[in-house]
């Protein structure tokens, strides 16, 4: 057989190319952080912990409890993950006492991670979520700020949630009786209702998700019953408004990119879709829409604060009293405008959905918590009780129900709707010992040790390795009692009677200059929701096979099971209120 003869040439391209393959192979191999710890097999491939995540996923769809995990197979309160090839190495940190820190005390040292702009700048490239914390960032953020006011929640988000709460309480009704003892799913609920209200507070007008529902449910539609009263009963479901289906096609997009390792060319894709194409055209009319109903209601000689009836009318008055103050033409609709109220709208519906969810299955599953909520909410409104009615939006906001606080607290706790916050490191910087260098993206991770599970490295830190202002805040929020830290129990919060949103380590909405912009929004969505949910139902335990504690990570950490069988408390009297 003849030795084949290459020429020289040939041998030059070969060699070329292994040179380049090698070179970038090398590029994609992960490159450890010195001295953090990391599984070494990883570093060895260029898909780095990839291969694991996805063999976690295979068996169940969440990732956060997996990033927790790694921290226990390494031993380590921080390591150090390479799920990109190419990317730089993701920084992990299990430790509330820093976290805390860190967010709190060392904004100039930790930024918002870029993964945000990443994901969110393909559906609203001008929202302040993918700013750098910059004056561009602060004055942005303004633009709604004051939706936050006790003022603007008192006096105008409340009656609007307060309003869509009502949607669910009759749909649950209508429901309970068309399923004949059985369960249903209520997640889709839930999530209609959150986004009703949500849009309801950011436009002021109603996009009737959940009436829909119940205009389905009207014509009595044929219903199959399930063999077993154990098993849950399918409900007919409505076509829904194509404005509601436009925004979860935002969200749904949102979170195609995240699930990318390359976000942004991820997204780029989404949106040459039909779909997506179309969803953008109804969003950025129904934005303009209401932009241009706000100015035509409220752009008079004669119109007055009182007369803000939502988000969008608050942006319009906002601009125009700035525009008089800085002496120039003032600019009602523009790409900002636009997408902060896009941004309103969908940061602010998946993540107050998907705690309420959880909050109906931790209060399903805890009878005696349940029973407390109610007898506490009983002895707050005494009249409506008595009366058997509803208590007031009025008298909701303005009660102080501690165990209510305590059951929410604990519910945004173990929900860990949001598991943990992102930031990325502005210089280089020292954590718990271990330096991380400049640019790097942190994760403080909120779902595991110290917050809802013992803390297997408490022996593993000393004082001294911590950040000053960490060791200055030594005992500030205090540890929880290991042996129930797992458990289900708004009484942690409670002190002599008292709530005390310091009695121990959570992070449900972030903290710092980079927390939850809508937090108080959310804490009054959930306290009129689930004042008015546990007031006109009782929602019984249900099956083991139908209150699975499994979850799927998506934008949020959703239950993949939430099923409720509402026991009607009030019967038809709901339609009366008392003040
Ligand atoms: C239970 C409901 C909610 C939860 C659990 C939640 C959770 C979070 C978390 C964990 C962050 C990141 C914080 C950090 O990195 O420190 C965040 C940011 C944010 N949230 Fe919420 N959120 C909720 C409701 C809302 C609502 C109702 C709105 C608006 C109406 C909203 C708007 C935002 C925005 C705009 C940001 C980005 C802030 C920034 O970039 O500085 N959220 N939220």
């Amino acid at each position: 057989m003849a030795f084949p003869n290459f020429s020289i040439s040939t041998y030059a391209i070969a060699g070329v190319v292994f040179v380049l393959v090698y070179l970038l192979r090398r590029a994609a191999l992960p490159q450890p952080i010195p001295g953090i710890p990391y599984h070494k097999k990883s570093a060895k491939s260029i898909f780095g912990d990839v291969p694991s995540l996805l063999r976690h996923q295979a068996r169940r769809p969440e990732v956060f409890d997996w990033m927790t995990a790694q921290a226990r197979e390494l031993n380590s309160p921080v390591y150090q993950l390479f799920v990109k090839p190419f990317g730089r190495p993701k920084v992990i940190v299990l430790d509330h006492r820093e976290g805390h820190d860190i967010m709190h005390c060392r904004s100039k040292e930790f930024d918002r991670s870029e993964l945000f702009a990443d994901v969110f700048s393909g559906a609203a490239p001008n929202h302040h979520i993918v700013l750098p914390t910059n004056a561009q960032f602060r004055a942005q953020r303004k633009l709604l700020l004051d939706t936050m006011s006790p003022h603007f929640l008192n006096n105008v988000a409340a009656k609007h949630l307060y309003k869509q709460a009502l949607n669910l309480l009759e749909l649950w009704r209508v429901k309970s009786r068309l399923s004949g003892g059985h369960a249903f799913a209520v997640d889709a609920d839930i999530n209609e209702m959150a986004h009703d209200a949500i849009w309801a507070v950011a436009f002021g007008s109603e996009v009737n998700t959940i009436r829909s529902q119940l205009e389905l449910l009207a014509t009595d539609p044929a219903v199959q019953e399930p063999a077993s009263i154990e098993e849950a009963i399918k409900l007919p479901k409505a076509t829904l408004p194509a404005e509601y289906e436009a925004v979860m096609v935002m969200s749904d997009s949102i979170e195609f990119s995240l699930r990318s390792p390359w976000p942004r060319p991820a997204h780029w894709l989404y949106r040459q879709t039909p779909t997506y194409k179309r969803a953008n055209a109804l969003k950025e009319n129904l934005v303009q829409r209401h932009l241009e109903d706000a100015q035509r209601r409220l752009l008079k000689a004669t119109s007055r604060e009182d007369m803000i009836d939502c988000a969008c009318d608050h942006m319009i008055l906002r601009e125009r009293q700035a525009a008089e103050r800085e002496g120039r033409a003032p600019q009602y609709d523009t790409p900002i405008v636009r997408d902060e109220l896009i941004g309103y709208l969908v940061a602010g519906h998946d993540t107050t959905s998907t705690t309420i969810m959880w909050g109906t299955k931790f209060l399903a599953d805890n009878p005696s918590a349940q029973s407390k909520l109610r007898a506490a909410l009983h002895d707050a409104y005494p009249e409506a009780h008595a009366n058997g009615t509803l208590p007031s939006m009025q008298a909701i906001i303005k009660t102080d129900v501690p165990y209510l606080d305590a059951a929410m607290e604990e519910i945004s706790r173990k929900a860990n709707t949001g598991p943990g916050q992102y930031r990325k490191t502005t210089t280089d910087v020292d954590v718990l010992g271990y330096t991380i260098p400049k640019d790097t993206d942190v994760f403080l991770m909120a779902n595991g040790p110290g917050f809802v599970e013992a803390n297997p490295f408490e022996g593993h830190i000393r004082e001294e390795q911590r950040s000053k202002t960490s060791r200055e805040a030594k005992g500030r929020i205090p540890d929880w009692d290991e042996t129930d830290i797992s458990a289900f129990k708004p009484e942690r919060w409670l002190k002599n009677g008292v709530f005390d949103p310091l009695a121990g380590p959570t992070s449900p909405f972030g903290a710092g200059v980079r927390g939850c912009f809508g937090r108080k929004l959310a804490m009054l969505e959930m306290r009129i929701m689930f004042t008015l949910i546990f007031w006109s139902f009782d929602l019984p335990q249900l099956s083991k096979g139908l209150s699975g504690y499994g979850a799927v990570d998506k934008l949020t950490h959703k239950p993949l099971q939430c099923f409720a069988r509402p026991i009607d408390l009030l019967g038809k009297k709901e339609d009366s209120t008392t003040a």
